[in-house]
């Protein structure tokens, strides 16, 4: 029994150990990538084009995804790679056996093509279907958000919480827009609500970021629809930072919420009901 005991204890020391590595090695990746992404934008060669006509690339993605998924193939040649700009589509994360790695090269293209600071660089990975590691890291403030399942989530080093505030009257929410804007009417029903209901409303560009700052509690809560890569790495760091995590729409049954990328709500725990009562009310429940 006792030497049973021993060997359990020594697989979760292996396994801290090797996640320990893989946040290490994420973190270089993020601040390489990020060093790209400057440097994009300090030497004046930058390029755009559209994705599906409304959708802004420019070449310091494309270099920022090169770069961080061949660092990753050379570092972990049997890990899976799901990355917005070179491999958006992999099939169901959930049912791939392989660890799985969320890539979103940058995150805020619009903010950073337009010289605005708020855009990051976000990485996740994924162990035994398990979200485990998520960073997200913002090159231009030097800011990196980290975080490891059951451990806790980091702004530079430093252990961060959500905010405390319990009034939605004097919450500041953020959220975002989609590029495609045939459905308008819904979101702008929602923007009003929230509007009516809390202080204030920011549109900040950046998904990610927008979590982390729930996470560090510059913001009170988030809600948007999204893609896989532009949450994974922010909802961890949101949960080890003690947020509520959750959908203002029905999770359908078959699909695990942490790649669930349709009507996300982030908050305190204090705000959540709240603010999914307001999201609620304009759905018309
Ligand atoms: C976008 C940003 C934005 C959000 C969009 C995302 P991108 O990501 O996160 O804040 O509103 O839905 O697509 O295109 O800059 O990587
Ligand atoms: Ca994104
Ligand atoms: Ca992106």
């Amino acid at each position: 029994m006792r030497q049973r005991t021993d060997i359990t204890q020594q697989a979760v020391e292996s396994m801290t150990r090797e996640l320990q590595e893989i946040q290490e090695f994420t973190i270089r990746i993020a601040q390489g990538a990020g060093k790209i992404i400057c440097e994009h934008r300090e030497e004046a060669e930058l390029t755009s084009e559209f994705k599906r006509g409304t959708e802004l690339v420019t070449n310091a993605d494309l270099a920022a995804d090169k770069y961080i998924s061949d660092a990753i193939q050379q570092q972990y040649p049997g890990h899976l790679i799901v990355s917005e700009e070179s491999s958006p589509d992999i099939g169901n994360i959930q049912k791939l056996k392989q660890p799985v790695w969320i890539v979103d090269p940058i995150d805020g293209t619009v903010n950073f093509a337009h010289g605005h600071n708020q855009s990051a660089v976000s990485i996740a990975f994924v162990n035994q279907h398990q979200v485990s590691v998520g960073v997200v890291f913002n090159p231009f403030t030097d800011e990196m958000f980290t975080a490891q399942k059951d451990g806790g989530a980091f702004l530079n080093g430093e252990a961060i919480q959500v905010a405390q505030e319990s009034n939605l009257r004097r919450a500041i929410i953020a959220t975002g827009f989609p590029y495609e804007k045939s459905n308008m009417e819904p979101m702008i029903r929602r923007v009003r609500e929230v509007l009516n209901h809390c202080a204030d409303i920011r549109r900040l560009g950046s998904a990610a970021l927008d979590i982390c700052w729930v996470a560090v509690g510059r913001l009170d809560g988030y809600y948007e629809s999204l893609s896989v890569w532009d949450f994974a790495a922010a909802r961890l760091i949101a949960l080890e930072a003690g947020a509520k995590c959750g959908n203002f729409s029905e999770v359908p049954e078959e699909i695990d919420p942490q790649f669930y990328d349709q009507d996300l709500l982030i908050t305190n725990e204090a705000l959540y009901p709240q603010l999914l009562a307001v999201l609620h009310s304009a759905e018309g429940h």
